[in-house]
Formats: structure tokens, sequence, C-alpha cells
């Protein structure tokens, strides 16, 4: 394996954007590696570094993947979790594909209006902070899923076992991480029956050892009995003690029901690619092969990487993707999500029919497309090639950072606070900002509509580029800027998915630029000129890549925005 020159400029960047900080410890990270038989890259090194010990004792993608999901439940508490969910992407060597899905499901006593009040307002906080925001965990069902359908290694306790250690020994903590979790001290404290472990007397600081030992005993737990571990016995008698020391409703028979489901990838072209991305209940996989659809008739390239012509369409593209996204997305095992429709050429050209080059539309006289029915701050991801060429593409969340902030007592894991991913109330947003509808209320047993977008992008057959970040609402155009860096502009990977963002979903109507993006004057004044609103936002996503090069070799990359880090050999 050879670190790729553009480390440097990479470094360059991060150290300008630490510089803030006196960190005393780092991993040191590899931004981006090139390598000729496998890749790993995830949101920490010590992750990457298990997933690769893997691939080398022989594992595939898929066994790298469970070991690299239960390691961030470990090193990651902001986002890895076996108390949430995510999507699983997976192509393997021989062409074949599938999608994972271990969403979170809202529990059985949940109801429609149960985050409003007597006046049908929404009660603020209600569906984010503590017990009642979770809905029932779906990773380790899922990795259950995934380790029977595809694991190579046959070994479970492999796959689980340095995760355990992780937890049980501790691990130094980043600066990064110190700053969030001294950032979250207050939530952790008030959202708590007891001090979870992540609250300490003084301040953490970087290097500080995080031991979580209940952590590791229901690890443990899951590697000696497997599912039964988490859904059934302590862990279950946990979860609901938890609940009724809390006001939270997830009951033995809703942690029994629960199972992860095994889904068509919903597939698309975009000029000679094929997108692999995940189905409903993420809008993801959909919003990300509308965008490409409606931006592929015009020549981005000949505009230019962040032109104000290249922008415009871009936004525009994304206005009309998330008018559509607030209407019609939601749990397909609920509703009836028009997919087809909304995919269609001839659909998403006439989406299009109002776009002016020379104007922004108006949200306000954007509503969803008409169609035929025919039938929501943290989360990570991580990508997976192995020597054999199979590829995993895995998103996982707790949706806001450390989800609800409510660890379960004796079991040391946090829940998710995914609830809010449901439409509380209609038209009233969420707290990435985003409206919902009918298709995504609240019912018993339904999966929230989620964001992510763990996507596979092959090229004559054959894995091209392997992607996914967090980012809440921006995730998906976060997926579909990294592609067109690549694909229409050029860029190579490691700046490709570094360079600054922008974001548009339709409501608020502006055009968000996060810290990293540097516009010349000319391209805003030409988007203000335009009509379009510009605001600037804190950073958002963190994008992390694998792509196939020219010599066949892949490429990792990771975005600089953490402590992320590409790994290969
Ligand atoms: O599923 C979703 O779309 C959200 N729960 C994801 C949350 C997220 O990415 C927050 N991270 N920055």
């Amino acid at each position: 394996m050879k670190l790729n020159l553009r480390f440097l400029y990479i470094f360059f960047i991060l150290t300008v954007i630490s510089c803030k900080s006196t960190a005393p410890f780092a991993y040191p990270l590899q931004k981006s590696a090139v390598a000729d038989q496998g890749m790993i890259v995830t949101a920490h090194p010590l992750a990457s570094d298990i997933g690769l010990e893997i691939l080398k004792k022989g594992g595939n993608a898929v066994d790298a993947a469970i070991a690299v999901q239960y390691a961030l439940a470990v090193v990651l508490p902001v986002a890895g979790n076996i108390g949430g969910g995510g999507f699983m992407v997976v192509r393997m060597a021989d062409g074949t594909t599938n999608t994972l899905d271990f969403r979170e499901k809202a529990p059985g006593k949940a109801s429609r209006d149960m985050y409003l009040d007597d006046q049908k307002e929404v009660i603020p906080r209600l569906s984010i902070d503590g017990h009642l925001a979770a809905g029932v965990p779906g990773t380790v069902a899922g990795m259950a899923a995934a380790f029977d359908r595809y694991s190579q290694l046959k070994d479970f306790k492999t796959l689980i076992d340095p995760a355990i250690k992780l937890a049980q020994d501790g691990f130094a903590i980043t600066q990064q991480q110190a700053d969030g979790l001294n950032r979250s001290r207050e939530a952790f404290i008030k959202l708590n029956t007891n001090t979870p472990a992540f609250v300490k007397k003084t301040a953490w600081k970087a290097g500080d050892l995080l031991i979580q030992t209940e952590l590791a005993e229901t690890l443990t737990r899951i590697r000696n009995q497997g599912t039964a571990g988490f859904y059934e016995g302590k862990t279950a008698d946990l979860i609901v003690a938890e609940m009724k020391a809390g006001g939270g409703i997830i009951s033995y028979q809703d942690l029994k029901d629960y199972e992860a489901i095994w889904r068509q990838p919903l597939e698309s072209t975009y000029k000679e690619y094929t997108i692999i991305s995940m189905p409903p209940p993420s809008s993801g996989g959909l919003a990300l092969s509308q965008l490409l659809k409606m931006v592929a008739p015009y020549p981005l390239r000949e505009y230019g990487f962040q032109s104000a012509e290249a922008i415009h369409v871009m936004a525009e593209a994304e206005r009309r993707v998330y008018a559509d996204r607030a209407m019609y997305l939601g749990d397909a095992d609920f509703v009836t999500v028009p997919i087809r429709s909304l995919m269609n050429d001839a659909y998403l050209t006439n989406r299009m029919a109002d776009f002016d080059p020379d104007k922004a539309n108006d949200s306000r006289m954007i509503g969803a497309g008409l169609v035929t029915p025919v039938e929501s701050e943290e989360t990570t991801h991580f990508c997976v090639v192995d020597p054999a060429g199979n590829a995993v593409s895995l998103t996982t969340t707790l949706n806001g950072g450390y989800g609800s902030k409510t660890v379960v007592s004796g079991a040391g894991f946090l829940l998710n606070n995914e609830m809010d991913d449901f439409s509380a109330k209609p038209g009233v947003p969420n707290m990435f900002g985003l409206i919902g509808n009918e298709a995504n209320a609240i019912e018993p047993g339904k999966r929230m509509l989620s964001s992510m977008t763990p996507t596979i992008v092959t090229k004559n057959n054959e894995t091209y580029m392997v992607l996914g970040t967090p980012g809440g609402s921006t995730i998906i155009t976060s997926v579909f800027q990294t592609i067109l860096n690549v694909i229409e502009f050029d860029k190579p990977l490691s700046e490709a998915v570094s360079l600054g963002r922008f974001h548009h979903q339709w409501k608020p109507d502006a055009i968000q630029l996060d810290e990293l993006i540097k516009l010349s004057p000319d391209v805003e004044k030409n988007l203000i000129q335009k009509g379009h609103h510009l605001k600037q936002r804190g950073n958002f996503g963190r994008v992390e890549a694998i792509l196939k090069q020219a010599d066949g070799r892949w490429e990792g990359a990771a975005d600089v925005r953490g402590d992320d880090d590409a790994r290969g050999f």
C-alpha cells in the first residue's frame, strides 16, 4: 500500500481546520490511500484497522463490515451503535446486488399524534431527547442477517471480539470526540437515570481513555447468544426497565418482533454508470437517481465545477426532489410510494420544464410533482472492498449526535432518537428542517423515512465507486455532488470527498453553503442575481469513498471534516 501524495494536501487542510485546538494527542490518520487488494474507509482509524485485519484473515467485505459496525459502536459513540439502525448496500464480485434494511421501527405503542399537545402542536424536543424518542433498534438484527447470508469467515466471535476488547480496555478519544462529549455533558446528566460512562467529573481531553464496561458485557451477550443476546434475556430486561424508568414505550414484544429486511436495490443509470442505492424506507436512493437524471441533459462539465450555472441547475433539481420527498416518501411497507413514477424519465423531464437558466424558481411555487401512484446531527458511513472485489456501502445512525442521549442502564449503549425522522405533524419541520406528510406519519411498527444514501456505482459491469455520508437532509446532495465531482468535474477522489459543498432542500428556500466551500464573488453575485438566497452554515457530511483507478487498484478517501480514515493493503 502506498499513501497518496494528496495526503499532504489534505493534511494541510486538516492542520488549518484544527489549528484552534491544542490537541496533545491524535491518531495518525490516513485520509487517502491506494491499495491492490482491499480497502476500508471509516470514521475512525481503530475501526478501519479492525476491518482491515478481518480482510487479511480471509473475511470478505461483509465480514469486515460487521466487525467495523461493532467497532464503531464502541469507538464512535456519537453515531456508531447497537441502539440504532442503518442500511447496507452490497455488490458481490459476481455482480449480484442486495440491500439490507436494519432501520429502527416505531414501537407498538407509538401513535400518530404522540408528540403533539392538546392543541395538536408539536411538543418541542419530545421526539429528540430521551426515552420516548427511541425507535426499536435494528443494528444487531441487521448484522446477524448480513452474517447469515454473506459471511465467508463463518465465525461471528472473530468479528465482534475486537469491539469487546476496545470496550473493556478502553481507547484514547480524539480531540473531536472530547469536544463532543463535553458539549453533551449536561444532556447526558439530564436524560439518564444513572450516570453513563460518557460523563466524568472533569472535562474530557484528547487522549483520555473511554472505558465502557457495561457495553462490553452487552456485546459479550451478543457474541455468545446472537440476536437473543440483545432482543431477549438480560439485555431486553434492561431495555424494558430503562423504558419504565424514563417513560419510554419499547416493549418486550417490540424487541422480539424486530426483523431486518433484505430489499431489492434501487438501480438507475447516469450516462454509462449504474447507480445502486437504498430503496424506501430511505429516500436516499430514489432522490439520488432523480437528481442525476434531472441534471443529465445539462453540460455540467462545460459549466465547470461550482460555476454559477452548475450550482443553479443542481440546486433547482434539488428543490424539486425535496418537494417530492416531502409529499410521497415513507415506509413502502405501510404506504404506497410511487417509485416508478418518480423515477420515470418523462416525469423528470417535465419536472424540469419550468427550469429557467437565468432565474431561480420560488419554493412557494414549487409543489410536489403530480404522479400517478403505480405502485433526518450524527450518523456515520463506511465503505469496504475486499480482494475478491465484493463491496459494501453502509450508513448507520443514532440520528442526532449520541441519539436520544439516553444510555440503557446496565447495558451501556445509547438509544437512538430516530422517531424524529417521522413527520410528527404534516408540514412541521424535523431537526433537519425536513417537512413530511401523510406518507411519513407515525404508525406502530412503521419505519421512519431516512435520507441515508449508501451507494455503489458501477461502470462496465464492475464496481467503480463506493460511497456515502452522514449529514441528515444533506446526505443526498453530498452523495450527488461527490459522484459528479468525480464523473463530471474530474476531481481526484481525495478532493471529491472533501471539497466544500452546497445544499438545497426546497424549504427553507436557500442554497446552504458549508464552511469549506469557496465560491468566487462572481459566482455568488451571479447566483444572487438569479434570485437564489445563499445561506452560510456549518460543515455538513463526512463523505467516505472508494474508487477503482484506471490501473485496477482501489483508492480510498476519507473526508477532512472528521477523524475519518482510509486504509488498504
Ligand atoms: O436517517 C436519516 O436520514 C437521519 N436519521 C440521518 C441523521 C444524520 O445523518 C445526522 N448526521 N449528521
